[in-house]
């Protein structure tokens, strides 16, 4: 059935994007700025003498903030309860003398060496039981420790008295990338932290906490609280279930210190001034849940190092040059996805010091990067990091500037470059733009659940299964369609007028609930979309009491007879449109129901001619299950295209690592991938920057 959009629709989406726009107009006004972009510095690693010089050159290249402050409690503390802000006093007004605004940074990563030696209880306590020493090391405290939230609350009070309501302070970032160094802390304040959260979530009641944590199985059960111990796997601890309430635990700690200094400075500071923290990658540090702090920040930041070697990378010869676009876009759009906007406050200039190696970006990349970032709204972005330190553990990361404090690196020239060129944009924009329908049109909510994420890495069943991998084969496929991907949660409002599509790939917890609200939500006219593993489990991590996967047969108008895993040398086969796609990881053997139309089915193996992906309509919308996972996401790529067609609306068709973007009245096409593309321009188009074929690592900037 097609269905064709409807204007109230629109007007709602439109609606939407535009009151996300009202919210952010106070902080960030594109008709003075479109995006600026501003640099790290810290002063503390170098000569005062040089501090002057180093701003006006930050500012002559067209930066506009700088960032100050941050791992600096040492030199803000240099003994307890003796402050020196002189030195910062000072470099504040270098940086205003020089027109840049500043980003005040709270140091509690870096707990002073006279606060570690006074309470070592304060420092993380790895897996292996080796407790953190100061000495080139940072996030090394435990920051829910009240010790440790003491000295915080001491340290940034005075800043934010000091500081809050001067006007040539921006805003603040709290922390740095808020995590443990250790990731996990198994420290004697932990164990009891722990078991006081135990005991408040479970009410007290040890044989509440005795079967969720199925318990009865290997004799596992405790007679009371205090005999709980953090799980370990370490020490052969592998209660998943106790496990998964670990990593709740961790992330309650983690976004409870984030708010705890949040809540502190809104007290302090003018609300001109925005708060902030800088989230990490999330794919790095699986207890960080950036909903947790949801309503405690004026917006998330986040960070990206595009080379790092650790991502998602297209396949070509310049994959290792060009970096991973695809996470750089999923970790906007998480970002954004928690108050409505965002802004990159961490971007690689150039080579960096900490990956496996540390390839030269590809001439361009950098410029194509602040580009990437700008087409996805990013309201600034900041470079990490002005000049390349001489000494320390990241002596070979590179700066703006070279290591002899003067000479502009080849990243820094990109800047200069892309700064001048996103300045040369302003003449070109118009005060509240409209979001085109196409765009608003293909709006997708991605269903996250932090749970989900956890409870398979915990019981992943097979050693082969990577959720990030998993997500990702939907999110890249997604934005090859031209797709904006807004991350929701099951507390959201499931509206199909303002998420025409949902996506929940791999959603392995659920409860009656949520079945109810997806049912809605596809009787409403949503088209939902699932995929394999979704429904296994309840929100403890147990199996429901049903067939597997039952729950969700109804809404998916198929029953899940069984799964299947391959070893990771063999590729099986399953058919879609005459075309056959190879998978290995996951495939899982579908019965449809009568009304239910069988979309894909298995080409081999004993279950040849068993269906593997499925679709039916209920209500106004439709629902797809998809229970294989293929190798290159292609199967899973042609599927969606197929929906969204179906549902009538109109969708781009990119290459893997191409992105097309729009923000503020201007497309933005940029090319991770090794070949030169075409980008779907229209011949009426203006073109800003560069032509409709780029090459590697070029930008497109267009406005229809
Ligand atoms: C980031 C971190 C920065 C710096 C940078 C080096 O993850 O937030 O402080 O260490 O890496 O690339």
């Amino acid at each position: 059935m097609r269905i064709t959009l409807k204007t109230w629709l629109l007007v709602f989406l439109i609606g939407g994007f535009l009151s996300s726009y009202a919210q952010k107009q106070s902080f960030f006004s594109p008709e003075k700025a479109l995006m600026p972009v501003g640099a790290y510095y810290y002063p503390e690693h170098w000569d005062r003498s040089q501090w002057g010089r180093d701003l006006k050159r930050m500012s002559e290249l067209g930066f506009s903030f700088t960032h100050l402050a941050e791992f600096a409690w040492a030199n803000l503390e240099p003994e307890e309860g003796w402050f020196d802000f002189e030195w910062l006093d000072w470099c504040i007004a270098e940086a205003a003398k020089n027109g840049l605004k500043v980003i005040l940074c709270t140091p509690s990563p870096c707990p002073p060496a006279w606060l570690t030696s006074k309470y070592p209880e304060i420092l993380n306590v790895n897996d292996a039981g080796i407790r953190s020493a100061h000495g080139g090391n940072r996030l090394h405290a435990n920051q829910s420790n009240p010790i440790c939230r003491k000295y915080i609350e001491r340290i940034v009070t005075e800043m934010g008295k000091r500081y809050g309501n001067d006007p040539r302070i921006w805003g603040w970032q709290i922390d740095n990338e808020p995590h443990l160094g250790t990731i996990y802390d198994y420290s004697n304040f932990a164990q009891v932290d722990f078991k006081n959260w135990l005991q408040k979530k479970y009410n007290n009641s040890i044989s509440t906490l005795n079967s969720a944590w199925g318990n009865a199985f290997w004799s596992s059960s405790y007679n009371n609280f205090n005999q709980i111990r953090i799980p370990n796997e370490k020490e052969s601890s592998s209660n998943p279930h106790a496990l998964l309430d670990y990593r709740r635990y961790t992330a309650d700690g983690l976004a409870g210190s984030i708010r705890f200094q949040a809540t502190l400075l809104r007290k302090l500071v003018s609300p001109q001034q925005w708060i902030t923290t800088n989230f990490a990658y999330y794919k790095f540090l699986p207890p960080v849940d950036l909903f947790r702090n949801k309503g405690d920040l004026d917006f998330a930041s986040h960070t990206m190092y595009l080379l790092s070697t650790f991502l998602n990378y297209p396949e070509g010869a310049l994959n290792f040059r060009l970096g991973s676009g695809m996470e750089l876009s999923f970790s906007n759009e998480m970002a954004k996805s928690i108050q409505g906007y965002t802004g990159i406050m961490e971007l690689q200039p150039g080579q960096i010091n900490w990956g496996v190696y540390n390839a030269q970006p590809l001439p361009g990349a950098v410029r194509m990067w602040i580009w990437h970032s700008f087409g996805l709204g990013d309201q600034f972005t900041c470079t990490y990091r002005f000049r390349q330190p001489l000494f320390g553990s990241e002596q070979t990361h590179k700066g703006i500037i070279e290591t002899d404090g003067i000479t502009v690196a080849r990243g820094g020239k990109e800047y200069v470059k892309a700064i001048a060129e996103v300045k040369n944009l302003q003449k070109y924009y118009q005060p509240n733009p409209l979001v085109p329908i196409s765009v608003a049109s293909r709006k997708t909510a991605f269903l996250w659940k932090q749970d989900n994420l956890w409870e398979m890495q915990v019981s992943p069943h097979t050693k082969l299964w990577d959720s990030w991998q998993h997500y990702y084969t939907y999110y890249g496929n997604l934005k090859t369609m031209g797709a904006t991907v807004q991350f929701i949660q099951e507390t959201d409002v499931f509206d199909p007028k303002e998420f025409p599509f949902m996506v929940a790939p791999a959603y392995s917890m659920v409860d009656e609930k949520i079945i109810a609200k997806w049912t809605r939500y596809v009787d409403d006219g949503g088209h939902l979309i699932l995929s394999c593993r979704s429904g296994q489990k309840d929100n403890n991590g147990h199996f429901h009491e049903t067939l597997l996967q039952q729950p969700i047969w109804k809404l998916i108008g198929a029953k899940v007879e069984d799964n299947d895993q391959l070893p990771p040398d063999r590729k099986a086969s399953v058919l879609f449109d005459g075309k056959n796609y190879s998978w290995s990881v996951w495939g899982e053997l579908l019965t449809p129901q009568k009304e239910t139309e069988t979309v894909a089915t298995y080409s081999d193996q004993f279950y040849a001619g068993t269906s593997a992906v499925v679709n039916r309509k209920l209500g106004k919308g439709t629902v797809t299950y998809l229970g294989v996972w293929t190798n290159d996401g292609e199967l899973e790529k042609q599927v969606l295209r197929t929906i969204y067609q179906h549902a009538g609306i109109q969708i781009l068709d990119l290459p893997n690592y191409a992105f097309v973007e729009w923000r503020d009245g201007f497309w933005v096409g940029v090319n991770y991938t090794s070949e030169t593309v075409k980008l779907p321009i229209p011949a009426t188009a203006k073109m800003l920057i560069g032509t409709t074929e780029i090459k590697p690592g070029e930008v497109a900037v267009w406005m229809e």
